[in-house]
Order: structure tokens, then sequence, then C-alpha cells
């Protein structure tokens, strides 16, 4: 496949969503070489929890051992590939596999064959552990692997988008963040690159998201237009943001993040945030809010949800969505939840209506002609913004290039 013909600056080739070829290419060098969001620690906070999930098409067990230590254990038993662990999450020292009985220890180990005498000396327990991801690393409670044994390090992948999950953690006033609401799923008739790239899409919401302005106070219908101070961000290694300080910062008030609420609602939290950050920071992080900053390949920071993004083929995708709970705001996180069901879930407002964008995007790519899809908007006004992201207005297209723009460079390096 050659990649250089199919993506060029201001346009990509349709192909590119629906071929196969494609998609197992994706596989191979994106999702099963570069670091993938898995889990966040509070999903496993006592030795013995594990959570499943998939890295690209891997399942995979992520499991904090005896020490504390987490591991992402691929979901195959050694002895004939059966899916060792079909819970999404427990607590459990050791796997059993349902099918001939052996077991493994949350670490990986074989420690168990019943009628061990089939094997005759064959010593087969040492050579049959449980694969592991080679590479494990966490930010700030958020989990990462990377099935390559080399790379980047996680925090040189991470580059800026590190301190949008700052942003995040530092709006709780125990400067952590829990992932424990429980997990909303949407299977998506669509490639996963659709999803990535509607996250960061500040064209769409005056359109796609009109039915939700009319029924609620949303704040992202005044933000996302052609005369918006709010920006788009290109931040490098494909991570991209809408960030709305600019016009949060215009009105200086407190939570337009959240549903324009008054501080006078929540006046504990608003008083362990002073505590912990002091008056002026504090004041600063309840109006800048949450990031909306999407993390390559699959990490979407959705203000106070969380989207993971995992691909099935090359027109199937399945989105999974959760609060972001801060540890020490019991106020906050009772009203975020009610905000996620009312956007989110399956008769909500917001990220079905998504969905349906990118399915139909799916189904139009059939027709065969125009081959390419543009990708111009605002090429003309980007600049260098000082944090060292490439920025433009809200709407433009900035962040659609530097997803491609990472794309290109991954599935083109030897
Ligand atoms: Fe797991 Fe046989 S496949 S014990
Ligand atoms: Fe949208």
């Amino acid at each position: 496949m050659e990649y250089r013909t199919l993506i060029e600056p201001d346009r990509i080739h349709g192909s590119l969503y629906t071929n196969a070829e494609v998609f197992s290419h994706e596989l191979a060098r994106i999702w099963y070489r570069e670091w993938v969001f898995v889990a966040h620690e509070s999903e496993l906070p006592e030795s013995g929890d594990y959570v499943t999930r998939n890295v690209g098409r891997q399942p995979v067990v992520i499991t904090r051992g005896e020490e504390g230590v987490i591991r992402v254990l691929l979901n195959r038993c050694s002895h004939r590939a059966n899916l060792l662990c079909q819970d999404e999450k427990g607590s459990s020292h050791s796997f059993r596999c349902p099918y001939h009985g052996w077991t493994f220890t949350n670490s990986g180990e074989l420690v168990g064959v019943p009628f061990r005498n089939g094997y005759g000396k064959t010593p087969i327990r040492e050579k049959l552990a449980l694969s592991r991801a080679p590479r494990v690393g966490s930010y700030k409670g958020f989990i990462f692997a990377s099935l390559s044994p080399s790379g980047p390090a996680l925090m040189e992948h991470l580059g800026n988008a590190a301190e949008a999950i700052d942003r995040l953690v530092d709006l709780s006033p125990d400067g952590e963040v829990e992932l424990t609401a429980g997990w909303l799923k949407h299977k998506v008739s669509a490639n996963w690159k659709m999803a990535v790239e509607n996250q960061v899409d500040g064209y769409h919401p005056r359109f796609v998201h009109d039915s939700l302005f009319s029924a609620a106070k949303y704040q992202v219908r005044e933000l996302c237009t052609d005369s918006s101070s709010a920006l788009v961000r290109d931040h490098g290694n494909g991570h991209t943001e809408l960030d709305f300080r600019p016009e949060y910062r215009k009105e200086g008030t407190s939570f337009i993040w959240f549903g324009r609420a008054s501080e006078a609602k929540f006046p504990e939290y608003v008083e362990r945030m002073v505590r912990r950050y002091g008056a002026e920071r504090s004041r600063q992080l309840l109006m800048d809010g949450p990031p909306h900053v999407m993390i390559f390949p699959n990490l979407f920071l959705a203000e106070m949800n969380l989207l993971v993004i995992e691909p099935i083929g090359p027109s199937l995708t399945v989105q999974r969505q959760t609060s972001v709970l801060l540890k020490g705001a019991p106020e906050i996180n009772r009203r975020a939840m009610r905000q996620t069901e009312g956007a989110m879930g399956p008769g909500g407002l917001l990220i079905p209506d998504d969905c349906e964008m990118m399915e139909r995007n799916q189904v139009g790519l059939t027709a065969m002609s125009p081959e390419w899809l543009t990708l111009s908007r605002g090429m003309h006004r980007e600049y260098s913004d000082e944090d060292g992201s490439l920025a433009s207005n809200v709407t433009d297209e900035t962040a659609q290039r530097g997803i491609w723009k990472k794309y290109l460079e991954t599935m083109t390096e030897e």
C-alpha cells in the first residue's frame, strides 16, 4: 500500500476508511506498536483486581499483582488458545481456563495442569506462561500498554498531551480522577478514524448537535463558530484539542463548562479546591474547566467524560464512555453522571448523533466518486502558538490534518 499517494496535506483518499488491507496494516503499525490506553488504576485498586479490554483486536487482561504491579496479559490460554478470562472485571489471584482447567497466576505463570502425568517428564509449566504486553506505563493513573518491546517511552509519546491529563486531574481536590462509574458502549458501523477525527471536529456541532442546543443549555453552541475565540490545536504525535479556554476566560466566570453552574451550587468543592491549590490557581482551574483532547489513537478526554475507541473491523468500531469522577468531589460527580446519561447514553442527546454521522459517512464512502475527502479548512490561517501547538479557529481542520500527519509517519516509517 503506497500511503504517500493516499494522504496529501489537504486531502485524503476514501479507501483509507474502507480497505481491509489498510485496516490490518493499522493493527500492526499503530495498535500493536504504539502506546494504547487500556484502563485506569482506579478500576483495579486492590491486589488481585483485574479488568478485560482490547488492544486493537487483541483481548487482554489487566491485572494488579501482589506488590501492586500492573501487568497486561494476553487473554489466551497457552494450551489450546481458549479465552482465559470472560469477565469484564473481578478480583482473583489466579485464572483457571474453562476448557481443560489449566491455572495461571495473575502475573501469568502456569501453576496448575490437571492430570499432569499425560505430559510425562516434559517440563511445561516453565515454558507455557501467558504472554504479556512487553511495555506497560502509567501516567497519573492512566495505564497505557504497547505490544512492541521497543519504541518511544510513554512520556515521549504523550508529549504535550500529558499536560491535558494534568489539567483533568487538577480539577479534583485530591488531585486524582476515578473511572469507576461503569462503561457505556456504542457499536458504530464506521471506521475507527472517523471517531478519532470527529472528537476534535469543531465544525459539526452547530449542525449535528442543534437538537441538543435547543433542548438544553450547552456551552458548545456559542463556542463552535467562525467568530469564536476558541481554538483547535494540533499538539503533535497525533494528539489534538478543541481549546475552549479563550472563550471561558473572556467571560471570566467559573463552571461555564459545567452547564453554567454557579459556584454557590458547590460551596464545599470550591472550598476544597482553594485549600489544595490556593485562591488564584483554583479560580483559574474552575474557569478553564476540563480538557477536550484526543490522545492518539484511542483515548478521548471529553471534558467530564472519557471515551475509548476500539477498532473491530474496517467498518466497525466500539466506542466506550464513562464519567470522569473527581476524587473528593461527590457533589460534582453526581451531576457529572447525570450529564453523561443525558449526553452519552443510548437515548442521549449528544454522542448518538455523532455515531449516526459516522455511520452515514461510512455509507457515503461506498459511492465511487469523488474519491477524496477534503481537509483544507483553515489552512491559510493556522499558526504556531506559544504552547508549541499549531492552532487555528475552532471550526478549522487543523486537528484532522495533524492526525493524518501522524498516521502517515506511523504507516510509512521503517
Ligand atoms: Fe486452556 Fe486447554 S485451552 S486448558
Ligand atoms: Fe459531536
